[in-house]
This record gives C-alpha cells, structure tokens and sequence, in this order.
C-alpha cells in the first residue's frame, strides 16, 4: 500500500480515532483489549516480556488491567511510555543480550513485525522467521504453565510455527480481534500452559 493510501486509511480508521481519543498509543492496544477479554490472561501474570513493544499500547493495556504487573520490553524504536513498572531496552531482538534479564515471564507477547515489502509472501516469511526465532528463546524465557501470545501473518510457514508452539504448550487457540483490520491477514495465537 502506497504510504498516501495508508494515511488516508488510518485518519479514516474507527480505531485510530479511539485509540486517540482514549491516550492509546496504538490501535493495536485494542486487539490486546480483545484478546485478554476473552482469554483472561493479563491479571494472572506477573511477568510479562514483550517483543515489538513500540509505541507502546500494549504495555499500557497490561498496566490498565494488571497494575501490579512488570514488564520488560524491547524494540529497535523508542517506547513512548514511560512507566516505573516497564524496563524497556531499545535493542534488536535478535541481538539482545537475555542473560542479562532475569528469565522468569509467566507471559510473553509478541507484536513483532518486520517492515513490510507489500510482497505477501515475502512479508509472510519474514515474520515467520521472527516467530521461529521467538518460539526457541522461549525456553530460555518462560517458566512452566506460562503463556505466549502472538500475532502472525497467515501463510505457507502457518502451520510449521503451530506445530513448534503445540510442542510447547498444551493449549494453542487461534482469535481474530475485530480491531484487527478484516483485509489483514494477521491473527494472533494464544498459547498457553508452557511444559
Ligand atoms: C505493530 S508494532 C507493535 C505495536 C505495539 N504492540 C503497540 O501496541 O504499541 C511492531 C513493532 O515491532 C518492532 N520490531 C521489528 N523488528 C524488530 C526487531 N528485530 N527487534 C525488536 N523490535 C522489532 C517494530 O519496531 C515495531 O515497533
């Protein structure tokens, strides 16, 4: 999509719009809202690690639902939260030191995305890529009963990363938001109950 367009879109777009009127920092803040909605995630956990926080409305919904909750973030853009409870380290995923972290997350959230090319599925693999990656640094990040949410972009690699996932976890659940653009091709996966 041509930039122009994408503007055009997004000053158009119902979310946008409430995301804005309500200090969200994200439309996808919402799609956080939904997700937790239906699967009551956010108040059980304490410990929360998030790929691909930036600008940061997911870290605010967490915050808003949990007010005790720790989170520790990382982006190679700038979160525009600051929050005594969010440690935010603007790096490079696959870069990061994690020894440096205590790795005890009883949830971890993922809205990682590449930029896009427009090329599907291009852009399908190189989330999906990201994803692998993420799914084995679980291990090294995720205590046991613990859960992982998501997003990704349907495609070839769809059913490779819900297979690594079921090794993982007992439970893995699809869910579409209605904040989630109905053209787009991403859903999230929620998977919880870490082995
Ligand atoms: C859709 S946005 C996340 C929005 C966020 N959930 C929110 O509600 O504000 C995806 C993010 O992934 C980040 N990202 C992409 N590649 C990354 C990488 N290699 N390491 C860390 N973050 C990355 C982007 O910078 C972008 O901010």
């Amino acid at each position: 999509m041509k930039s122009k367009d994408w503007l055009n879109r997004q000053k158009r777009d119902f979310y946008v719009k409430k995301a804005k009127k309500q200090g969200y920092l994200s439309r996808a803040a919402y799609k956080l809202v939904e997700i937790d909605n239906k699967f009551k995630i956010i108040k059980k956990s304490s410990n929360v690690f998030e790929f691909g926080a930036s600008p940061g409305g997911w870290s605010q919904v967490a915050i808003e639902i949990n007010p005790k909750i720790q989170i520790t973030a990382i982006d190679l853009l700038e979160l525009k939260i600051n929050h005594p409870q969010i440690k935010f380290y603007k790096e490079d995923y696959l870069n990061f030191n994690y020894n440096k972290i205590e790795k005890n997350f009883d949830l971890i959230l993922s809205d990682i995305a590449p930029n896009t090319t427009g090329h599907q599925s291009t852009d399908h693999l190189r989330i999906s890529m990201m994803l692998f990656d993420i799914i084995d640094l679980l291990d090294k990040l995720m205590i046991k009963r613990g859960v992982f949410v998501t997003k990704i972009w349907k495609g070839s690699e769809e059913k490779s990363l819900i297979k690594e996932l079921k090794k993982k976890f007992n439970e893995v659940s699809y869910f579409k938001p209605n904040a989630s653009r109905k053209d787009s091709v991403e859903i999230f996966i929620i998977a919880k109950d870490f082995l």
